[in-house]
């Protein structure tokens, strides 16, 4: 029988769609094991502030098909201080809570490794639409905002079809090439350039749309990872070259918001009822993660240096295939 009384959970970073199943899970799991769940507000700024609600079934019931975060969410620029994160640590002593859960991306993750340095224990859950954490296969808000890329560019490409344009689509990812590599594949890009691939030469994709221009084609489309370079630049770069009018679209946040896809709340469900798991079983500060589809969980430290989220290679040689 596990002695944890109260834990806390909070959100921090770039808000992902299933990070408020995740809290549902966390407060469902452990208010059935007798556990008092705290919700702190705006990430690690309200560890530092003390800003808080009591969570409960009733707060969480209905919360499973919402976007964004009920916690709210922050980039905390004061937690890379000591000082605020040994104050953090008192807060959290003086109200009595045994473990703290983390739902975030890599910031998030590089935050906690600090702040186990206070002796608190802190669980994280990988939460990022850009898939871009080394130590799991998946991250929260992935698979919506992939999907909702790919809905947008479906709707590009009818409009660059009938005026007979080039698009290119800017989607995030931050510096991995996952939304745009699966949003590209999924909408039948003629060329997805993504960071992890990219050679820094433009020559092979202007070269194919003007052969393909050549062979009677009439639209073509680009879907680029921000990480890679500026859109806009590239957009002139193919109207220079190719002499086909081109125009950008940078989807930007609208892929981060919307209703999170039944992946999205089935795995943030999953990590969150794992993560009250680990702390019962007197887990200390560890990450939930995904590795061949199964739920593990590895220590804060060690998850970044693992190697779990590696471009497929095969997926890669076939997004290359299919565009021909
Ligand atoms: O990490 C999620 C993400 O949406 C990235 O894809 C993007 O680069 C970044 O956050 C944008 O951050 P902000 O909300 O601070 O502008």
């Amino acid at each position: 029988m596990s002695d944890i009384k109260k834990i806390a959970v909070l959100t921090s970073g770039g808000d992902a769609p299933g990070m408020n199943s995740a809290i549902r899970a966390v407060v469902f799991s452990a208010i059935n094991a007798g556990i008092e769940v705290v919700g702190i507000l705006r990430g690690y700024e309200g560890l530092i502030d003390w800003e808080t609600i009591a969570l409960d079934i009733a707060t969480v019931r209905n919360i499973n098909n919402q976007g964004g975060t009920i916690l709210f969410t922050s980039r905390s620029e004061r937690f890379m201080d000591r000082e605020y994160r040994r104050l953090a640590a008192c807060n959290l002593r003086d109200n009595d809570i045994d473990a703290v859960i983390a739902i975030g991306g890599d910031g998030t993750l590089r935050g906690a490794i600090a702040f186990r340095e206070e002796g608190v224990n802190i669980i994280c859950i990988p939460g990022t639409i850009d898939r871009d954490m080394c130590c799991t296969e998946y991250t929260l808000g992935f698979d919506t905002a992939a999907n909702t890329a790919a809905e947008a560019i479906d709707r590009i490409r009818d409009t660059s079809l009938s005026h007979g344009r080039c698009s290119v689509v800017e989607v995030m990812g931050r510096k991995r090439g996952y939304i745009a590599l699966w949003a590209g594949m999924a909408t039948s890009a003629d060329a997805i350039i993504i960071p992890e691939k990219w050679d820094g030469n433009f020559d092979n994709i202007t070269e194919t749309i003007k052969r393909r221009h050549t062979d009677g084609r009439n639209s073509y489309l680009v879907v680029v990872a921000e990480g890679v370079t500026d859109a806009p630049e590239l957009a002139n770069l193919i109207k220079e070259k190719t002499g086909i009018d081109s125009r950008v679209s940078v989807l930007g946040y609208i892929q981060r918001g919307g209703r999170p896809s039944a992946k999205d709340r089935m795995y943030g469900s999953l990590m969150g009822a794992y993560a009250v798991e680990i702390i019962r079983k007197g887990g200390k500060n560890r990450i939930v993660a995904i590795k061949n589809d199964v739920l593990t969980d590895y220590d804060i430290a060690e998850a970044l240096s693992l190697n779990n989220n590696e471009i497929d290679s095969f997926q890669y040689e076939l997004s290359l295939m299919l565009a021909e």
